[in-house]
C-alpha cells in the first residue's frame, strides 16, 4: 500500500531547493556549478559531498551516499522516509496526515515495543503507590523532583518476581516474544521479570520509544548497582545514546552537546535546566555513536566522571571522535566527582561555569602528555614535541595546528619553522577514493555510460528500450528496468524523483549514485549511444556464443553437434548484419 503517491511526493520535493535544507544542516560553498559540504555520513574531513541544484540531489564521492533531498533528512536524522516526507512537507506548508504512520520495523517488532510501553506504564503506574514510596524518597535525596521523574518516565519494579509476566500473559502476549524482550526470564521454577525491588530508568531508542530499561537498587547494596535489559532486535546499546532524542531539539539552541558517562547524570543535567545532554551509558563510545554526536551538534564536550576510568573513558571518546574528523572539546571535573556529584556538592552556578570554560581537545592531551614527564631531560622533552606533533599529524585543523606549534616553540624554544616541518601534508581522500572506485572494463563502462546518460534524456531510454535486451551486470540490469518503469509512469526522466521512486532500494540508490559520480560530459551524440549499446550486445553474444560452445564440445551426438554449431554461426551472423 502507497500510503503517498509519487505525484504528491514529487510535488513536496520541487516545493524545496535541496541546497537550502542542506545547507540548513550543515555550511556549503559553491564550486562551479554545484556546492561542496564535509559529509555527514562517514568520517570526512573534507568537504566530498556534493549537492547539485541543478538535479536536486547529493552524491559523496568519497563514501558514495547519493539521494535527494528525502534520503538526506531521513539519514541525517535517522527518521523514517515518511517522517522526512513530513518535515520537507512542513517547511512548505504542505498539508499531510500520515502521523499514524509506522515503519516496516516497527510492524515487525510491534509486540516488542508494545511490552516496553505496557512495561513503562506499570513501573510508572508503582512508584505512585504505597510500596514505591521508599524508592520515591530516596529519588528526592538525590534532587530528583516529580517534575523529572514524569519527565525520564522513571518508574519502580514492585517486589514480586512475576507481576510483569502474568500481566503480558493475559494480554496474550507470545511466550517467545516475552523472552525476546529482555524483560522476562525463564529459571528452573518458572518465568519471572527481569526487575524486582527496583528504581525502572527507562532506555530510549533515537525516536524516544523506549526500548530498555536500567533497574537501579536503592535500599540494600548487596547486589549489582544496575540491572539492564539485554541487546534486542530493537535495543542495540552502541547504536544508541542516552537522552538522544530531547538533546536533539535542546541542540537547536544551544549549538553544543555536552557527553556524560551515566544517565543519572543527564537526568541531574536536566533538573538545572540543561538538556543538550546526551549519555554513553558505562561503555565505550562506539564509531556509531560518534558519528550520531558529529550529526548533533558542531561542538561536543565531553565531560565524564573526574575519576581515572572517567579519564579513560575521557581519552577513548576523544580518539573515536578525532578518528571521523571532530575535535572534541573537554571537561574535566575536580575530586574524581561525576556531574551529578558535583552539581549537588557545589550546585549549579559552579557547574555551569565549568561548562562555560571547556579545555580544547589539544591543549587538554598537551597538559596529559606534560603530566608525566620531566621536561629538563632531553630525551623526555624530545619524546614530547614529538608527541604532540603526533596528535596534530591527526587532525585537520590548521589553525589550531598553527597555534599549538607557537605555543610548543615559545615553550621550548625549538624553531616554529623546525616544527613545521615536521608536520605531513594531509592527502586529499576523495582524490584517492574516486581513482579507484570500480574497476571497469569495457563491458562495464558501456553499461554504466549508457546508464548515464538514461538518467539524463528519455530519447536513450527509448533507445535502450528497442535495442537492448540484457544489460550483464545485476544492478546496472535492475536500475536500467527502474528507469525504464518510471519513463513509462511518467513519461520523462528525473533522477531527484526517480530516487523516492526507488524507494527503500539501497542498492539501486548507491547504484544510481555511483553512476551520477561519473560525472561524464555532459552531452552525448546518439551514435556514441549507439556504441555503447553494440558493446553490451557483443559482450551477450559472446557469452552466449561461449555457452552453446561448451555445450557442443560436450554433446556426442553428431546431429545434435551440428545444430548448436548452426546456432553459433546464425547468432554471429545476425550480429554481423547489426554492425554493418
Ligand atoms: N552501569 C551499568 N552497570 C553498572 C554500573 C554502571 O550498566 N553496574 C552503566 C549505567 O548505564 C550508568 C553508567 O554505566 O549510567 C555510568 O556508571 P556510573 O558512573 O557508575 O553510574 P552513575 O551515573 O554514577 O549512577 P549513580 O549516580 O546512580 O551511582
Ligand atoms: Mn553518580
Amino acid at each position: 500500500m502507497k500510503i503517498i503517491d509519487e505525484e504528491k511526493l514529487n510535488e513536496i520535493r520541487t516545493s524545496v531547493d535541496i541546497v537550502d535544507i542542506i545547507g540548513s544542516y550543515l555550511p556549503l560553498a559553491p564550486k562551479g556549478k554545484n556546492f561542496f559540504g564535509v559529509c555527514p555520513f562517514h568520517d570526512d574531513k573534507n568537504p566530498s559531498m556534493s549537492v547539485s541544484r541543478e538535479k536536486q540531489i547529493y552524491t559523496c564521492f568519497s563514501c558514495g551516499a547519493t539521494g535527494n533531498v528525502f534520503k538526506f533528512v531521513m539519514d541525517y536524522e535517522n527518521i523514517s522516509f515518511l517522517e522526512a516526507v513530513k518535515i520537507i512537507a512542513d517547511a512548505s506548508g504542505i498539508v499531510l496526515d500520515i502521523t499514524n504512520h509506522k515503519s516496516n520495523f516497527e510492524v515487525k517488532y510491534h509486540d516488542l515495543y508494545e511490552m516496553y510501553n505496557i512495561s513503562k506504564k506499570f513501573y510508572q503506574n508503582n512508584i505512585n503507590t504505597e510500596s514505591g514510596k521508599k524508592a520515591k524518597e530516596y529519588l528526592a535525596k538525590r534532587n530528583i523532583n516529580d517534575e523529572i521523574i514524569h519527565k525520564f518516565e522513571i518508574g519502580y519494579a514492585l517486589k514480586e518476581h512475576d507481576l510483569l509476566y502474568k500481566m503480558f500473559q493475559k494480554k496474550g502476549f507470545e511466550t517467545r516474544d516475552m523472552l525476546n524482550s529482555g524483560l522476562i526470564n525463564k529459571n528452573d521454577y518458572g518465568y519471572n521479570d527481569l526487575f524486582y525491588n527496583r528504581i525502572m530508568f527507562p532506555l530510549y531508542n533515537l525516536n524516544g520509544q523506549v526500548v530498555g530499561y536500567s533497574g537501579r537498587i536503592f535500599d540494600n547494596d548487596d547486589t549489582a548497582k544496575y540491572v539492564n535489559t539485554k541487546e534486542t532486535v530493537i535495543f542495540k546499546k552502541g547504536e544508541l545514546l542516552y537522552n538522544y532524542h530531547r538533546a536533539k531539539e535542546a541542540v537547536k539552541k544551544t549549538k553544543s552537546v555536552i557527553v556524560m558517562e551515566g544517565f543519572m547524570d543527564v537526568i541531574r543535567a536536566s533538573s538545572i535546566g540543561l538538556d543538550n545532554v546526551v549519555a554513553s551509558m558505562g561503555t565505550a563510545i562506539t564509531k556509531n555513536q560518534a558519528l550520531l554526536l558529529k550529526k548533533l551538534a558542531p561542538t561536543i564536550i565531553l565531560c565524564f566522571d573526574g575519576d581515572q576510568a572517567g579519564l579513560k573513558a575521557t581519552i577513548a571518546c576523544m580518539n573515536e571522535l578525532v578518528n571521523i574528523g571532530v575535535i572534541p572539546q573537554i571537561i574535566r571535573l575536580k575530586d574524581n566527582l561525576d556531574p551529578d556529584e558535583f552539581i549537588s556538592k557545589y550546585g549549579k552556578d559552579a557547574f555551569l561555569e565549568i561548562l562555560d570554560n571547556p579545555t580544547n581537545m589539544i591543549d587538554f592531551k598537551i597538559e596529559c602528555l606534560k603530566n608525566d614527564k620531566n621536561l629538563n631531560n632531553s630525551s623526555e622533552l624530545a619524546n614530547y614535541v614529538n608527541e604532540i606533533i603526533g596528535e596534530l599529524n591527526k587532525i585537520n585543523d590548521d589553525v589550531l595546528k598553527e597555534i599549538t606549534l607557537k605555543k610548543i616553540s615559545n615553550e621550548t624554544g625549538l624553531e616554529l619553522d623546525f616544527l613545521k616541518s615536521k608536520i605531513t601534508k594531509r592527502k586529499s581522500k576523495t582524490l584517492v577514493k574516486k581513482t579507484n572506485l570500480v574497476k571497469r572494463n569495457k563491458y562495464m563502462k558501456a553499461e554504466s555510460y549508457l546508464l548515464y546518460y538514461m538518467l539524463q534524456n528519455k530519447e536513450v531510454i527509448k533507445k535502450y528500450e528497442r535495442q537492448i535486451t540484457y544489460m550483464p551486470t545485476d544492478r546496472y540490469r535492475y536500475l536500467a528496468r527502474e528507469i525504464d518503469s518510471f519513463y513509462h509512469n511518467y513519461q520523462t526522466i528525473n533522477v531527484a524523483d526517480l530516487i523516492s521512486y526507488l524507494g527503500n532500494n539501497q542498492m539501486l540508490i548507491d547504484t544510481v549514485g555511483e553512476i551520477i559520480s561519473l560525472e561524464l560530459k555532459d552531452d552525448c551524440s546518439l551514435e556514441e549511444i549507439d556504441d555503447y549499446i553494440k558493446t553490451i550486445r557483443e559482450y551477450n553474444v559472446n557469452y552466449e556464443c561461449d555457452r552453446l560452445t561448451k555445450m557442443m564440445n560436450k554433446e556426442m551426438d553428431s546431429e545434435k553437434k551440428a545444430l548448436i554449431a548452426k546456432q553459433i554461426i546464425e547468432l554471429k551472423m545476425k550480429e554481423w548484419e547489426n554492425d554493418k
